[in-house]
């Protein structure tokens, strides 16, 4: 049986207390609504699964458009009811029809697959995922018959203090018979006190007409949690932190104390990598096996081979590091910086859109921006390159086993060349050619008994 998911991700969310559009916030490093379309993706095609946005639209499109899934705009938001009739012309009239909102990131493929499952194979109208909470406060109540059938979702706002009593709640994920539900959806009326179109009212509409519909109850609350709040947003940030660490752990990377690292979805990390504590790796990172990232470090879109050694308190952002490569602590690499094997950056050295070629070090207090340092070569402790002249960057190209002496200055364009060495203190505004020593300093002038003088005042 054909089956299309409808996510609903239009709404603002006003208990966010946000600008940006609650499908946006983000937790465990994804958009809210990007886990329920990969939990969506579980169960139906891209082209089968259709997002009704609303507010901030672009953006939201934009955050899912990697997925290839559909969109629908709902215009004005007049409830979840609206929303969902918003897809009338966008999806088939027969099959099975899911519906999920954005706001539910926990949900698991597999419980999506077991409603399918459990409404392809009952005579049930639609099937809809509950469960027991201690404080259902907010959620819409679900009140069943004696043969444990839905009869009816009565929403907080609506409830009388005898319903609100019920802890049996409605996720907000259901499995319609797509014939009846769209048969049957202008039924829905803004007659409660928010005035708005409630898809829950299709459960008292299609019983109404003779249909029943199904309950499928689970245990583990946690996985329906609705966000509403950037309370509950945290809680559902910590654990998808939780559960990314679980799983890095079982497939053999040590986390120290795991509870304080933060770890993004789409991260991964080869076997018997240490992780200290504290870290934050985040975005698209790919680290190898036995690298160690130490306490403190921030990891953003980094490509680590394996054997990386990332000492404490480093920054690191959309830069790559090869087998062997040292860094920290301290230290910083951005804009496509690239350590080669077996290279090694010390504490303060910041690179830029550079290479540092392997066996190279840089081991204090450094900047290099736009340059292309070959193999072997000594950055001394605080050797600046000029790059940037107040209008345009300039690259800087220091050849194999140069030895760039301390507190140099290095003024862009400018070349160094292979096996030559430049001296302590050195301002270097012409090309070094290869296998010389450069100096570019005032020579260093002594007075004999000049204290002396000086104290018989006569200097
Ligand atoms: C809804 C359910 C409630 C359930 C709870 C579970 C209704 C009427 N109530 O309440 O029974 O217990 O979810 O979390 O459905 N949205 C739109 N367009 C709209 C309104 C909402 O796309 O016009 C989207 C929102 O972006 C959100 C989702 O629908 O992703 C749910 O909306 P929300 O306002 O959070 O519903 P709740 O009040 O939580
Ligand atoms: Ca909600």
């Amino acid at each position: 049986m054909n089956t299309t998911v409808v996510i609903l991700a239009a709404g603002l969310g006003t208990r966010m207390k946000s600008k940006r559009a609650k499908v946006l916030h983000k937790a465990g490093g994804l958009p809210l609504v990007e886990h329920v379309v990969n939990a969506a993706l579980g169960i139906a095609e891209p082209e089968r699964i259709v997002v009704v946005v609303g507010h901030q639209a672009a953006q939201v499109r934009a955050a899912l458009a990697h997925t290839g899934v559909r969109f629908v705009e709902q215009k004005e938001q007049k409830g979840t009811g609206h929303a969902l009739l918003m897809c009338r012309d966008a999806v088939p009239r027969d099959g099975l029809l899911v519906v999920g909102y954005g706001d539910v990131p926990l949900l698991a493929a597999s419980t999506f697959r077991r409603l399918v499952d459990l409404q392809a194979n009952s005579d049930m109208a639609a099937t809809l995922i509950t469960t027991r909470l201690d404080d259902p406060t907010g959620y819409g109540r679900v009140l069943i018959d004696e043969a444990g059938r839905v009869r009816a979702i009565v929403e907080q706002k609506a409830a009388t203090p005898e319903q609100l009593k019920v802890n049996l709640i409605n996720s907000g994920i259901y499995c319609f018979r797509a014939d009846l539900l769209w048969r049957y959806i202008d039924r829905i009326e803004p007659n409660n006190p928010a005035h708005e179109y409630y898809l829950t009212d299709m459960a008292e509409i299609l019983n109404a007409e003779g249909y029943h519909l199904g309950n499928m109850e689970v245990s583990d609350a946690s996985e329906l949690l609705g966000i509403n709040t950037r309370l509950e947003l945290a809680a559902v940030d910590r654990i998808l932190r939780e559960r990314k660490a679980r799983q890095l752990m079982l497939d053999g990377v040590t986390i120290e104390k795991p509870e304080t690292v933060t770890i993004d979805a789409r991260v991964s990390i080869g076997r018997d990598t240490v992780v200290e504590p504290f870290t934050r790796i985040l975005g698209a990172t790919t680290i190898g096996e036995d690298c160690v990232i130490g306490a403190g470090a921030v990891l953003c879109d980094a490509t680590l081979a394996d054997g990386v050694e990332v000492a404490p308190y480093t920054h690191i952002e959309a830069s790559r590091l090869d087998a062997g490569a040292h860094i920290g602590p301290f230290a910083r690499l951005r804009m496509g910086a690239h350590l080669e094997a077996g290279s090694s950056v010390g504490n303060f050295v910041e690179l830029k859109k550079s290479v540092l070629g392997s066996g190279s070090k840089a081991q204090h207090l450094a900047y290099l921006g736009d340059s292309t340092i070959g193999e072997k070569v000594n950055i001394g402790a605080g050797t600046i390159t000029c790059n940037y002249d107040g209008k345009k960057k300039s690259p800087t190209r220091i050849g194999d086993r140069a030895f760039v002496g301390s507190n140099s200055t290095l003024v862009a364009p400018v070349e160094i060349g292979a096996d030559s060495y430049v001296g302590a203190g050195s301002v270097i505004t012409a090309a070094v050619p290869e296998g010389s020593l450069a100096l570019g300093r005032g020579r260093q002038v002594i007075k004999d008994g000049w204290v002396a003088r000086r104290k018989a005042g006569a200097d």
